[in-house]
């Protein structure tokens, strides 16, 4: 028998519980003595998937690196270690990880004192951790999305003491403030407001991996939000699973359309939040989106069925009718609004006619943008668990017609853009080509376009001379 008495492993079974016991708030956060210098002439790499709470998450893993002398590096060739922080919401995306850390296994080979680090959501799944453990020798460290506060002590195991680390709680969560933080945007910064999730969609592992639905006070964001005004940001993006829900586990005094409008008022140029489950989205925050121009008219949406008996299946707690009625209320009360969607295909069981009325509502709708799946059975999840003979080609035949379908759409929207003038901030040359710049709209419209001495964080008058399905194409106007 291989000793292993160190190792903390995930647990499905605690990571669905949920006790009315007070969170824990914890503010004091020190690297311990023995750490402090493990990171000097060393370098380290993260990579990152999933959502913006990972993106978030890996600033924070950054900050923690910073603070023991590491130095971040690009290239992960040069790296002594590489974190990789991952993401459980779908099977390929699992698939897609289980491929990087495989190709690191030649520099592990190469260097066998490099630290390879598996975290974040597929840490804390069961099955995962155990293949992992067995099938990767190379990783050195894993610890979940609980532990990152942690990371100075494991690294010091894994470095000096030369032990495999893993540590996982399963919990329902703790909130930490002021852990450090290494922003990688320079003027586009994530706020998280809240953690975790209890929707439990029968479909989804976040509640699993991410701890129970916990909102940080609202003085520490307001906090946050004003210090990133003084440092210059332009643009910020609250962060939650459910920003309208924000407060709801704090107490009755505390909504997410006060802390948008206190937001607001701290002056920062562009306000942005995601996502808004249509199960709480409430009338106060249609007004004050309304109300302020500093928070963007773009709302993400998520449909994830356009059938009645299938969201009530997936437990999304809204019908047809009520997802259109607020998709009403939402484009009458908030001027020039754009609205984008997440879509799952062959949830278990649905009919040709149950995707029907998906289709249906992409047609009234015609959002903006949408991100479209096919249903993944996490394991755990009450989704897995339930019978599905609709074949995996049925399933690819809707998503395909699905795509085609909202695509369409979505150029229709662009094409209403050609003649106007939009403002832009620019994120810097364009990904694909550079000679052209590229940025954003109010509406989160991506713009290639082209014009002089144009800096990154700037504000722009863009004239859209022609649009496609995923961005429009102009030139800077003085
Ligand atoms: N909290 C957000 C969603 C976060 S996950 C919300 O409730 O809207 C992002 C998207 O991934 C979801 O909106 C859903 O469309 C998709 N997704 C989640 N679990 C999935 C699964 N098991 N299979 C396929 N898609 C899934
Ligand atoms: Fe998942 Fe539903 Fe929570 Fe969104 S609201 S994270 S889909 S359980
Ligand atoms: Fe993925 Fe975890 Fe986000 S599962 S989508 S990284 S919360």
């Amino acid at each position: 028998m291989k000793k292993r008495p160190e190792w903390i492993l995930p647990d499905l079974k605690e990571a669905q519980k949920r006790t009315k016991k007070q969170i824990e708030r914890i503010d004091s956060y020190v690297v311990p003595e023995n750490a402090r210098s493990i990171g000097v002439n060393r370098l380290y790499f993260i990579s990152t998937y999933g959502c913006q709470a990972n993106e978030r998450d890996s600033e924070t893993l950054a900050g923690i690196m910073d603070s023991m002398g590491f130095t971040k590096v690009e290239d992960v060739e040069k790296a002594d270690v590489i974190l990789i922080n991952t993401c459980a919401i779908r099977d390929n995306a699992m698939e897609k990880v289980l491929g990087e850390i495989g190709n690191f296994k030649r520099l592990y080979r190469e260097n066998p004192d490099l630290v390879i680090g598996v975290c974040g959501c597929m840490a804390q799944e069961e099955g995962f951790v155990e293949r992992l453990l067995e099938k990767y020798p190379q990783v050195r460290l894993l610890f979940g999305t609980h532990n990152i506060h942690q990371l100075p002590e494991m690294l010091y195991s894994v470095i000096y003491e030369k032990k495999r680390v893993v540590r996982i709680y399963s919990r329902e969560g703790e909130v930490y403030e002021n852990l450090p933080v290494h922003r990688f945007g320079k003027h586009k910064a994530w706020v998280n407001i809240m953690y975790g999730c209890d929707k439990f969609c029968t479909y989804c592992i976040v509640p699993y991996t991410r701890g129970k639905q916990r909102s940080r006070y609202m003085d520490e964001i307001l906090k946050e939000v004003r210090e990133l005004k003084e440092q210059g940001y332009k643009e910020i993006t609250l962060l939650g699973q459910n920003v309208n829900a924000y407060g709801k586990d704090i107490d009755d005094s505390y909504d997410f359309a006060t802390l948008l409008e206190e937001c607001a008022k701290i002056g920062i140029p562009r306000i942005r939040f995601t996502t808004s489950h249509p199960w709480d989205f409430s009338d106060e925050m249609l007004d004050v989106i309304g109300k302020y121009e500093n928070i963007m008219p773009f709302i993400h949406l998520p449909l994830q069925s356009g059938d009645s008996d299938i969201l009530k299946l997936m437990g999304r707690r809204y019908t047809q009718e009520e997802y259109i009625t607020l998709y009403n209320k939402i484009i009458e009360r908030i001027p020039n609004v754009a609205v984008s969607t997440d879509i799952i295909v062959g949830f278990p069981n649905e009919s040709d006619q149950q995707f029907e009325h998906t289709l249906d509502v992409v047609k009234y709708c015609k959002f903006d943008n949408a991100f479209t799946f096919i249903f993944s059975p996490r394991p755990g999840t009450p989704a897995s668990r339930m019978e599905d003979p609709i074949s995996l080609e049925t399933k690819k035949k809707r998503l395909a017609l699905l795509n085609k379908t909202w695509n369409q759409y979505a150029l229709e929207r662009n094409k209403a853009y050609i003649g106007k003038t939009v403002t832009v901030l620019v994120d810097g040359w364009s990904k694909k080509n550079h000679t052209v710049y590229s940025g954003y709209t109010d509406t989160n419209k991506l713009v290639n376009f082209t014009g002089n001495h144009i800096q990154t964080g700037d504000f722009v008058q863009v004239y859209i001379d022609d649009a496609k399905t995923f961005s429009l194409d102009g030139h800077a106007i003085e």
